[in-house]
This record gives structure tokens, sequence and C-alpha cells, in this order.
């Protein structure tokens, strides 16, 4: 495994394998990788012959006062993990060689970048779509691999491909979850014991909802999560809607599949999740 540490230097070298014919599947994190990740590593590495790992906390998806500073950098654990997993290069840039001072160029998917998260993380996905074309250009990807959980991100990622013509394939992942339901998130690091406790509320509550998606009214199934989600303990909803499946446009009664996304606050961590709800 070769750890990377310069965009130039990483681009020559994915160039390369590009022309020996192999296909590369990129793996784009922030680091403090847990089982998430490797589910998508291990999905690379089934489909492509070099797998990349990107460990990059962009500081361009976060908001003035987000968690930017604080968010966890567990960067020998991580290298750790990728080493067992068989990850080929690790690519680990510094902030100024992804965005220098003279920094100019952003990405924007309209619409789509305004509603859930967008609402409440002003700039965030702009943040997001801006670094991942970085890393596709940079990395060469055949394969960009997303996990579910962040479902937006991944809805913005797949509309940005088509959009810009990208010749990367996103290859989305299933949410993996903790025996308790809780979906593995870095930002779980933060929870304490109760908080935590808290929080396994999140997931059984979206089930319940999806559970009964398929004969009850479409707003009391939102309404009576909401109610739900309110009453757990330190928590603060700031949104949990229905949407649909393909473009993330308001649910309605004729929709056939649908997600339900929630972003909660557990004292001062901010949580998402969602369910595929089907009809
Ligand atoms: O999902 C993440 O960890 C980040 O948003 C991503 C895709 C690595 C971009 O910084």
């Amino acid at each position: 495994m070769k750890v990377i540490k310069n965009a130039l230097q990483m681009q020559k070298i994915a160039l390369k394998h590009i022309k020996n014919g192999d296909e590369i599947g990129l793996i784009p994190t922030m680091g403090a990788l847990h089982d998430g990740h490797v589910s998508l590593i291990v999905k690379s590495e089934k489909n492509d012959d070099i797998t990349i790992v990107s460990i990059f906390v962009n500081p361009t998806q976060f908001g003035p006062n987000e968690d930017y500073l604080k968010y966890p950098r567990t960067v020998q654990k991580d290298l750790e993990i990728c080493r067992k997993n068989h990850v080929n290069y690790v690519f680990m840039p510094s902030v100024n060689d992804m965005f220098p001072v003279d920094y100019k160029t952003f990405v924007e998917v309209k619409a789509l970048q305004d509603i859930l998260c967008g609402k409440f993380r002003i700039n965030h996905f702009r943040g997001v779509a801006t670094v991942v074309t970085k890393l596709f250009n940079i990395s060469c990807a055949d394969r960009g691999y997303f996990g579910m959980k962040d479902f937006q991100q991944l809805k913005i990622i797949e509309k940005m491909i088509r959009d810009l013509n990208f010749r990367t394939k996103i290859v989305p992942c299933p949410i993996v979850r903790e025996k308790s339901g809780l979906a593995i998130s870095s930002r779980n690091s933060y929870l304490s014991v109760e908080e935590k406790k808290a929080s396994l509320n999140i997931s059984r509550i979206l089930r319940e909802a999806s559970e009964s998606f398929r004969d009850k009214n479409l707003n009391f199934v939102r309404k009576n999560a909401i109610n739900k989600l309110k009453r757990i303990r330190g928590s603060r909803v700031d949104y949990a809607e229905v949407v649909n499946f393909i473009d993330l446009s308001p649910a309605d009664k004729d929709t056939k599949k649908a997600v339900f996304a929630v972003a909660v606050w557990i004292g001062k961590t901010r949580l998402i999740d969602n369910v595929i709800m089907t009809k």
C-alpha cells in the first residue's frame, strides 16, 4: 500500500494505471474510517483492479460554526484499516494542495443542494460536489463508492456525474448499522453513553415508519415519526422528510418508492439517517 500526499503525483500514478488497462475505484472519505467505509473498500476490491481511498477533511463543506476543527482525525488507525483491507493507494493531500489561497472554482448542483440538509448547512453540498470533482479528476476513477446514509449527497453526486458527463460510475452502497440499529458514522464518536442510548431510537422510529408506509396515510406516517423523534431525550429535529427515491422531490400518495430522511441533534451531535420505503 502506498500513501500519496500530492495531487499531481496521485494523478500521474492513476493515469499510468489507466494506460495499463487497469480499472480504478475511489472511496472518498474524510477519515475516521469505520465498518461503513470498509464495506465500500470491499466492494471496490471486487469490482476494480486498483482501489484508492482518499482521506481529506474537506474545509469547504463545513460551515463557520460547524465541527471542522474537532472532526475526528485518526490517521494511524485509518492507514491500518486500509492496509488490512488491501487498499492499493491512500491519497492524503494537504488543504493547501487541494484548496490553495487563490482557489476560485466551485461546482453547484442547483435545487438538490438547497433542500433537506442543504437548508441547514449552507454551502455544504457545494463543498462536497467541488471536492468530489477534484478527487475524481485526480484519481481518474472508473467507479466512485458512496454510502446511502448520506442519501442526499449520493443523489447530488449522481446528478453531477450526469450533468457534467463524468466517466466515473457511481456505486451506491447500503447503510451499515450497528447491531442496535444505529447507522455507523464517524460522528457517533462524539456521543456520550447516555446520548448513544438515546440515538438508538432514531433507526427504530424510521423502521416503524417504513413498516406503516404501505397502508397508512403518508402525512400520518411522517407526523407520527416526528412526534416520536421529538420525544427522544436531548433531541432537536432539523428535518424529517419523505421524498421520492429517484429525485428527492416531495413524496405524495402515489409515490411507490420513497426515502424517509431525517437529521436529528442529540445534544451537540447532529445525526442523519434514512430508510427506503416501498409500497
Ligand atoms: O461523505 C463524506 O465523507 C464526504 O462528504 C466526502 C464524500 C468524502 C467528501 O468530502
